[in-house]
């Protein structure tokens, strides 16, 4: 029963609670007029206290999809907080208007805080350059859509693997299942934390680390591309030498195999090349909406209305 749960981490929820969320957004996504409605009365609040296109909007798509309603700000710079409010009090308010909470912060651990104040879920919608649970839903769904199932795969990450808070959460997610293989590609100064690559040595999940993205493209079925994450910088000048270590192209794609997964959470500034989008391997547009439905399937368990 996922009613009441909030989602901090990317492994709150089991397995097979995860899957019967996964079941429920594809029959959302196979017959839209499933659950329309059934969020009548309900109410998202969505407090961003970082820019968002689509964990925001998808979000209140979601809701507005379900028939309920969400209220919230997208820029923090109109709300108390700028007048000193703390993060708890403003959550309480918020947990007094709505029925479950949406929340980004350029903090780490600010959603688990932000849970430990609300009567009403709270669901993390990114703390800094740690976790991104829901992003995680919307990645796995999106594998399981278009391969199948999620076993048996060999993952590549690849980018900025220190800042990228998709990518702790995929990673972290991926160790649950079956017969994954990971391969790291990052520059030197951008490898994965050391705590995520220790949950995958102490779940046995095979991994390795790589420079160089050739040589690890023949071998995957799944190719999670990342933008260096300009905002975690502490100086624009190694931002600089870093943003485009890897662009992926046409030429990268045709050493692919013929049933990759490119997939990317988005936004993408420079890592993929625009010819790419129009390969079918190119998935990371399909993935924004699958986003959508898994984003509808997580409102309704945890507001309690299936
Ligand atoms: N994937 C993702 O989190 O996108 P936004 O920053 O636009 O929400």
């Amino acid at each position: 029963m996922l009613k009441g749960r909030s989602l901090i981490e990317p492994d709150n929820f089991s397995l097979e609670e995860t899957e019967s969320l996964f079941t429920l957004a594809e029959k959302i996504e196979s017959d839209e007029s499933y659950l329309r409605d059934s969020c009548r009365g309900k109410l998202l609040a969505t407090l961003f206290f970082e820019p968002s296109t689509r964990t925001r909007l998808s979000f209140e798509a979601a809701i507005l999809r379900l028939g309920g309603s969400c209220l919230g700000f997208a820029d923090p710079g109109s709300s108390s907080a700028v007048k000193g409010e703390s993060l708890a009090d403003t959550v309480r308010m918020a947990a007094s208007y709505a029925d479950a909470i949406v929340m980004r912060s350029p903090k780490e651990g600010a959603a688990l805080l932000a849970s430990r104040y609300s009567l009403v879920p709270v669901l993390n919608a990114g703390d800094g350059g740690h976790h991104h649970p829901t992003q995680t839903l919307t990645d796995l769904f999106t594998i399981r859509r278009l391969r199948g199932e999620i076993k048996n795969l060999t993952v590549g990450f690849c980018g900025d693997l220190k800042f990228g808070r998709t990518v702790h959460s995929l990673a972290k997610a991926l160790a649950r299942y079956t017969n994954i293989r990971v391969i790291f590609i990052s520059p030197e100064e951008l490898v994965i934390p050391e705590y995520i690559a220790s949950i995958l040595q102490r779940q046995g999940i095979e991994f390795s680390e790589t420079r160089n993205l050739e040589e690890a493209m023949p071998e995957l079925d799944v190719l999670y591309m990342t933008r260096v994450q300009k905002e975690r910088f502490f100086n624009e000048e190694d931002y600089i030498r870093l943003k485009d270590s890897f662009v992926l192209n046409t030429e990268k794609m045709a050493i692919g195999k013929d049933n990759l997964v490119v997939l990317h959470p988005l936004p993408r500034v420079n890592e993929i090349a625009v010819e790419v989008d129009a390969d079918p391997r190119a998935a990371y547009f399909k993935q924004a909406r699958y986003g959508m439905y898994a984003r509808m399937a997580l409102l309704a368990a945890i507001l309690g209305v299936v």
